[in-house]
């Protein structure tokens, strides 16, 4: 059965970013910190062998876009440099964590790069996705699960107006269970 949708906007424009599909050589060093930088991992399983990461990236930036639907890097809207990804995607339902019987539901995450915590950014990112995803898609309910130790995270979660309805254990760590109705981002 094919997956229920999720957002198609190429590019989603806010006040100081640009959250794009496309991707660049110049995208490259960036997308590796992301996934190597001890403390961007430190709730994410910890850092990945460089390596790994330049094989993926590698295939990833011979296509010449982000390859899963509502997988965006958020750059900054002058520079075009890359400080973040977000994602809004389906969580599977074979996964825990899930508010509906069906499962699938619309799941946001955001990863930005050290030097770019606290200063709004992720907010702005999310803020802007889920604005053109409630504009896109019908009302249904969209999930953060964060770490129950990633403060930074569940404060994000908050702030969005996400509220924490369950905790449950997956990768040996204890994960909250945040939700939020997508249509209270038509604004
Ligand atoms: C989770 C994460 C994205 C949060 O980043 P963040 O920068 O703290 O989040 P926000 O965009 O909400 O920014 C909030 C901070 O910016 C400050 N800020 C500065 N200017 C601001 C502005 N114009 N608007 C809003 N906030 C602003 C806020 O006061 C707040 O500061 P504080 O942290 O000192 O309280 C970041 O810590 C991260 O990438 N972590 C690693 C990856 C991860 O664990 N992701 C979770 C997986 S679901």
């Amino acid at each position: 059965m094919s997956q229920p949708p999720t957002l198609s906007a190429a590019q989603i424009p806010s006040e100081r970013l640009l959250l794009r599909t496309t991707l660049h050589e110049a995208d490259r060093e960036a997308l590796i910190e992301l996934s190597t930088d001890p403390e961007v991992r430190a709730h994410l399983g910890g850092p990945q062998p460089r390596h790994e990461v330049e094989q993926r990236l590698d295939t990833r930036l011979a296509t010449g876009a982000t390859t899963s639907p509502g997988s965006y890097v958020i750059a900054d809207n002058t520079t075009d440099q890359v400080i973040g990804t977000l994602m809004l995607a389906r969580r599977a339902t074979d996964r825990p964590g899930h508010v509906t019987e069906d499962g699938e539901e619309l799941e946001l995450g955001y990863v930005l790069r050290r030097s770019a915590w606290g200063a709004g950014f992720a907010f702005e990112a999310a803020t802007a996705a889920l604005r053109a995803a409630a504009h896109e898609l019908p009302d249904q309910p969209v999930l953060i699960v964060t770490q129950t130790a990633n403060k930074r995270s569940l404060k994000l979660a908050a702030r969005l107006g996400f509220r924490p309805v369950s905790t449950f254990e997956e990768f040996d760590a204890e994960q909250t269970l945040c939700t939020a109705p997508l249509s209270t981002f038509r604004t």
